[in-house]
């Protein structure tokens, strides 16, 4: 393979430019949804393990002078770190500053929502994938269904809208419950079929629903029709009833968008990984505290990004499931 690029956008072999950073800031959780986590949590990095508030600035600064225009802060779940609205307003004053979106499960939101639009968030992702209380309890292992409405209300409140909700389709669940939920609270809903990202390994085609039958349970209650101009977006989106509210579906594993990916991670311990199935990462977080200067740092993010595969392969007969589990790599 031919060197990457000393300069330029952050492209990869294929010539896709990575100008949405995805960085995950604890991966700490309170709830134990069951598609990512065993019911006794995980083994958490450690402080030291973690990168600082200073080297997270460090480093997303570096993003941004390399294109990044698009930040999304994601966990485990990112409202766990006590520093959050104080990084928030520090990536928010950065030169260039790219837009910063947050993908949260909603807990703890109500009291955040505020601080976080005022610190500079422009946008938000709630994660909810019923909404029954009990099959939340179910699916999350935590009672905790009411304290995400209040977050989603809050998120409201504090101007964010519009507020999106991000649902992993799951079996034994009525997307048209949630649907028909979403569009009484004017919340914008997105479906996502279930990728092999659990820790336990426990996926399979059968864990999961797939895109088909998810518009199907949708067309039982709902008119669909398609927006046209999907660039190059991960969801499909569809007008409800002929709009103008809409829903979208990420077929992430039937229909993968990886062709058109404009995406790059960074791990709360510091490491780049060019896809969330990537199979190795580069460590950013050594060579810093060993006292990179900014040009090899930079080198390193552009070297991942060279070694970014074409697609992810799911269902392939050669597919191995990355080591870290999602609450890791982040969402
Ligand atoms: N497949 C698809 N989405 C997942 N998420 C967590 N695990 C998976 C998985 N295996 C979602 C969460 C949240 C976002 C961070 O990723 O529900 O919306
Ligand atoms: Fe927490 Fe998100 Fe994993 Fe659920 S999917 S346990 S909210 S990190």
């Amino acid at each position: 393979m031919s060197a990457h690029p000393s300069s330029g956008p952050l492209v990869d072999t294929f010539g896709r430019v990575a100008t949405d950073l995805r960085v995950s800031v604890t991966d700490r959780c309170n709830l134990r949804c069951t598609y990512c986590m065993p019911a006794e949590g995980l083994p958490w990095m450690s402080k030291p393990e973690m990168l600082s508030d200073d080297e997270m600035v460090r480093l997303i600064g570096l993003f941004v002078q390399l294109g990044i225009t698009q930040l999304r802060l994601t966990g485990g779940e990112p409202l766990l770190r006590r520093s959050l609205v104080d990084l928030v307003r520090r990536f928010s004053e950065l030169p260039n500053a790219p837009r910063i979106a947050l993908t949260t499960n909603g807990i703890g939101l109500d009291r955040l929502a505020q601080p976080l639009a005022d610190a500079g968030l422009s946008r938000i992702n709630v994660s909810l994938d019923t909404v029954s209380s009990e099959r939340f309890l179910q699916l999350t292992r935590r009672d905790r269904f009411a304290d995400v409405e209040r977050g989603l209300k809050a998120a409201t409140d504090a101007g964010l809208a519009p507020v999106k909700v991000n649902a992993v389709a799951m079996p034994g669940e009525d997307p048209a419950d949630l649907l028909a939920w979403c569009l009484d609270r004017g919340y914008e809903l997105r479906f996502i079929e279930q990728m092999p990202l659990d820790a336990q390994h426990e996926w399979s085609r059968a864990t999961m629903l797939s895109r088909q039958e998810i518009l199907d349970s949708l067309g039982a209650r709902f008119s669909l029709s398609t927006v046209e101009n999907r660039g190059s977006a991960p969801a499909e989106t569809f007008y409800v009833n002929g709009g103008p509210h809409k829903v979208g579906v990420i077929a992430s594993v039937t229909a993968p968008f990886c062709g058109a990916c404009d995406r790059v991670r960074l791990t709360a311990d510091g490491q780049v990984r060019n896809c969330l199935f990537a199979r190795s990462e580069n460590d950013l977080r050594g060579p810093m505290r060993d006292g990179a200067s900014d040009e090899q740092l930079v080198d390193l993010i552009r070297l991942n990004m060279w070694g970014k595969a074409r697609g992810h392969g799911i269902g392939t007969p050669d597919f191995v499931q990355p080591d870290r589990p999602m609450s890791a790599i982040g969402g």
